[in-house]
């Protein structure tokens, strides 16, 4: 069975555009098959985008591990300013986000990387609509080696929904970093986990 993750040089593709809303303005995103929540917005990072823009920090170093057509990493630097850099492990995500990193023109990066193994550079903010379906041991590889790649005063911020084993992966965090819950809606929840 394919999964979003899964590279696949035989998978046809099929472009469709998203449109994002917010206020009055639009933004189109392309996206295609193959990819994660490939003809819609997320309703987790959607959840956490909007998160983001009521308690995040504007101005700062942002790397979006998983990023998929780049949504989550695009929108915080069209809207919070933040540096952007996005990656996956699923080249065409990897290709997609570029696409519309210049098509929508903001200050952000794309490329391909398994977990971390391609980032040596440090942020002041990981976000992530972490890769659930490749099991916990990814996830959880992603939210603590992130601590390598954050800055002193650096924040972690992710969505994950309570029957994905919410309680447990913030009761493991409890040990590296300052945990927050920030939002709660539909079963999902949107956690911070601090540095300091
Ligand atoms: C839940 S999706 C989120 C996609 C996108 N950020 C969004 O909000 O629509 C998780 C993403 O993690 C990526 N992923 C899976 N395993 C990964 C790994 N080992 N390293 C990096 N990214 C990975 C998947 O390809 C997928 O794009």
């Amino acid at each position: 069975m394919e999964h979003y993750f899964t590279n696949n040089d035989n998978l046809k593709s099929e472009f469709r555009t998203i449109i994002y809303k917010h206020g009055d303005e639009i933004t189109e995103f392309t996206s295609d098959l193959g990819v994660f929540s490939k003809d819609k917005v997320d309703f987790g990072s959607n959840l956490l985008i909007d998160t983001y823009y009521k308690y995040g920090r504007k101005n700062v170093k942002v790397l979006d591990v998983g990023c998929g057509y780049g949504i989550i990493g695009i929108l915080l630097a069209k809207y919070m300013n933040t540096t952007s850099t996005l990656i996956d492990v699923n080249k065409r995500a990897v290709h997609l986000a570029a696409m519309n990193i210049k098509k929508i023109g903001v200050n952000a990066k794309a490329f391909e990387s398994d977990i971390y193994n391609a980032v040596s550079d440090t942020y002041d903010v990981i976000i992530t609509n972490p890769p659930i379906r490749t099991g916990k041991q990814t996830v959880l590889k992603i939210l603590t080696s992130a601590k390598e790649y954050l800055r002193p005063s650096g924040e972690l911020w992710f969505v994950i929904r309570k029957d994905q084993g919410a309680k447990s992966i913030m009761e493991i965090l409890k040990n590296t970093y300052n945990i927050e819950v920030l939002e709660k809606s539909k079963g999902f929840f949107i956690i911070v986990a601090k540095n300091d």
